[in-house]
């Protein structure tokens, strides 16, 4: 299309390294895919001149696994009856990476994505998340980690509809116990860090849907977590707007040192993934 950017250009390199499980993930889809960008440039160019303005955090990156998962079962019961949605997932994360988790609607990707952030634990099988058994861990103990350690963004945003995008990152400084003179050049960084720093002082429903995910990214990753879970974080949003929200993505993992795993049905943004696991009836192929 002639249009193709930055994101383009790289996601071709990252998909000539990646090991993909994924059997739809390289086929011609693609092709008949590809995301026109000329707005989106825009942000890349932003992005790019951010990368270089940004000072790197200083966190040590180990080479360790961040998350790994091991025979992970998990079985609801629906009316007295078993409902086994999980059946068997093995699956590793490493520091920086990008990785996707495809699969049609009741596949199960909401479940295990619930399970690697703490939120649900495995009927069998082991999560261990930065050296820690998710699997044993209780309530509590996963809370906290998850408080730190962990951000979220969801498909629908969740913002406070009532505060700012600055007071929406702010909450997650405040919730997440950093001291409070840190706040004001993490928020401002964060949000220059998804492009928003003309519409800090928007709230939510002053703000496109592109707009409003960027702020739940910006509060995702304020509190600098080591993995960004996200659930189908561009379903609401059309392929112009999923391009950036990836841009995004690409521009924290590099600047932020974040790991990012995501669930998608787009399969015009399985290119940028480090790695796609494809899953079906609760199961990877
Ligand atoms: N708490 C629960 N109790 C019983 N069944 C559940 C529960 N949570 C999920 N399920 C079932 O597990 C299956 C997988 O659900 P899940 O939400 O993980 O799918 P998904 O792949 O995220 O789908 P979608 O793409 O539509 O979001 C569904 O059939 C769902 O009904
Ligand atoms: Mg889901």
């Amino acid at each position: 299309m002639g249009l193709l950017t930055t994101w383009k250009t790289k996601s071709k390199t990252k998909k000539a390294q990646r090991n993909s499980t994924s059997s739809g993930a390289s086929d011609g889809d693609f092709a008949q895919h590809e995301i026109a960008v000329s707005a989106d440039s825009l942000v890349k160019q932003d992005a790019a001149s951010e990368l270089a303005a940004i000072p790197k955090n200083n966190r040590i990156v180990s080479s360790e696994p961040v998350m790994t998962v091991s025979g992970v079962e998990r079985t609801f019961s629906v009316g007295g009856q078993p409902l086994h949605v999980l059946k068997g997932i093995t699956m590793q994360v490493l520091p920086s990476q990008l990785v996707m988790l495809r699969g049609r609607s009741g596949s199960g990707k909401t479940t295990l994505l619930n399970m690697l952030g703490g939120l649900d634990q495995p009927s069998k099988g082991e999560i261990w998340f930065d050296g820690k058994p998710f699997h044993k861990l209780g309530d509590n103990d996963r809370t906290k980690v998850r408080r730190m350690e962990i951000g979220f963004i969801f498909q629908a945003y969740a913002l406070m509809p009532l505060l700012s995008a600055w007071e929406n990152v702010e909450l997650s400084l405040r919730m997440a116990g950093v001291p409070k003179r840190e706040w004001k050049e993490r928020v401002a960084h964060c949000l220059r860090l998804v492009g928003l720093e003309k519409r800090m002082h928007h709230r939510p429903f002053e703000l496109s849907g592109g707009e409003q995910q960027r702020v739940a990214i910006a509060k995702a990753i304020a509190h600098r977590p080591k993995l960004l879970l996200a659930d189908e974080p561009t379903a609401e949003l059309d392929s112009q707007m999923a391009a950036q929200i990836m841009a995004v993505f690409q521009t924290i993992i590099a600047t932020e040192q974040v790991t990012i795993c995501m669930t998608t049905h787009d399969p015009t943004i399985l290119e940028v993934a480090d790695h796609v696991y494809e899953m079906v009836d609760g199961k990877f192929i």
